[in-house]
């Protein structure tokens, strides 16, 4: 079992990570005890692990349940709205404890129903996919889209705990697995060589991949987070580094409005190209390019990028919300364990990239 600080003064919470941890409830949330929870979850997730949650709850305090739609589009304004109608007919006030129980599409949305209601009420995170595990639970960003662009509506509103059980991962398919292991690997490349290796080891398409390899993994990306997150909470400087492999991604995700690609295959498909164009620059050895893009490959396959075109690639990196006056940021990696922000990535350096991930093996993605 892992506990790891997330130090933020006042705002200072644990992540948990370990076997058995959702039977340790009642111990973890001690603090919170005699207090009004509303678990905000989805018919899946509670489904297969809601019981088990909840009788944990249970020992501390009365729980309510909101049911939400599962799915990416469901974290939207719509939903938001049904979320804090629920919270107002369930009666809940100042003392209500949100329980944010799923992926990062609940995470996110209750997470951002608990900074809004009565301008914010205590959030627990309790993650069930290992994308939210090892990234969205932790750090406290939360949020909707617009219809108009991703995640666009959004508060930073720190948990007061983070509870990763990776038994509930059992339950999870493969593909969202990787999903997650490409985030893990991810923080490896940015900050934490021994993550890198852990992930270079880890077993072909990830089959296999056993239970405490993979809590260890956990800890080690929510050990990086945490101390990104400890030192530049509100993405000032350091925190932008957590972006490695976002800004291709986020514009693959968008050209194919989400339907294609889940985040982390995503990111994962940013790595390949921040790896390319680093070596393109002259950043990034050969040697270390191709390590790079191994590690990836060995997480699984990805949907293909051949049929996307360069133009609609580059009209959505123009609109990366993170672009300063037309120029996009980019995180590329200079070493493993090391990376560098660039604004100079051009037009020709985003073409290479794409060329370098069409050559890339992608396929039949179950
Ligand atoms: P998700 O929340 O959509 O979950 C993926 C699928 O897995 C869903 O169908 C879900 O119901 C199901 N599921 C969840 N737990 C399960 C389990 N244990 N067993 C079986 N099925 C299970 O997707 P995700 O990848 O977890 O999260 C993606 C979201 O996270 C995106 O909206 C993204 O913007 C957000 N995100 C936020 C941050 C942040 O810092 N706030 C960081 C990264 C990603
Ligand atoms: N997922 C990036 C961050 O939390 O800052």
């Amino acid at each position: 079992m892992s506990e790891i600080g997330v130090d933020l003064g006042a705002r200072s919470y644990t992540v948990h990570v370990g076997r058995g941890q959702l039977q340790s409830l009642p111990d973890l949330l001690e603090e919170l005890r005699g207090r009004r929870f509303v678990v905000v979850t989805n018919r899946r997730v509670f489904g297969l692990h809601g019981r088990n949650l909840e009788r944990g709850l249970r020992h501390l305090g009365r729980v309510a349940r909101v049911l939400v739609p599962d799915g990416e589009r469901y974290k939207s304004r719509t939903t938001l709205a049904a979320v804090h109608d629920a919270f107002v007919d369930a009666g809940l006030g100042r003392d209500a404890v949100v329980v944010a129980f799923g992926g990062g599409v609940i995470g996110d949305l209750a997470g951002f129903a608990a900074a809004t209601y009565m301008r914010g009420v205590d959030l627990v995170q309790i993650p069930t996919t290992l994308l939210a595990m090892v990234d969205s639970s932790v750090g406290g960003k939360v949020g909707i889209n617009h219809p108009r662009a991703k995640n666009l509506i959004g508060a930073f509103h720190q948990p007061r705990a983070v509870v990763a059980d990776p038994a509930v991962l059992v339950t999870l398919p493969p593909r969202e697995l990787r999903s997650g292991a490409y985030e893990i690997l991810k923080c490896g490349i940015l900050g934490d060589r021994g993550l890198f290796r852990a992930m270079q080891e880890a077993p072909q398409g990830l089959v296999g991949w056993n239970e405490a390899a993979i809590a260890e993994a956990i800890a080690g990306a929510c050990r990086l987070k945490a101390a990104i997150v400890g030192k530049d909470e509100r993405e000032a400087g350091l925190r932008r580094l957590l972006n490695l492999g976002h800004t291709l991604g986020h514009a693959l995700e968008t050209v194919t409005r989400y339907r294609c690609f889940t985040h982390g295959e995503a990111v994962g498909w940013g790595l390949i190209a921040a790896a390319a164009i680093a070596q393109r620059k002259q950043l990034l050895r050969p040697a270390v390019a191709r390590a790079i893009v191994a590690a990836t490959e060995r997480i699984g396959p990805r949907p293909g990028v051949d049929a996307l075109g360069l133009d609609p690639i580059l009209a959505a990196l123009g609109h990366d919300k993170k672009a300063k006056q037309g120029r996009v940021p980019f995180i590329l990696p200079t070493a493993i364990g090391r990376v560098t922000l660039r604004f100079d990535v051009t037009r020709a350096d985003v073409r290479h990239a794409l060329s370098a991930m069409a050559a890339r093996r992608s396929g039949a993605v179950t």
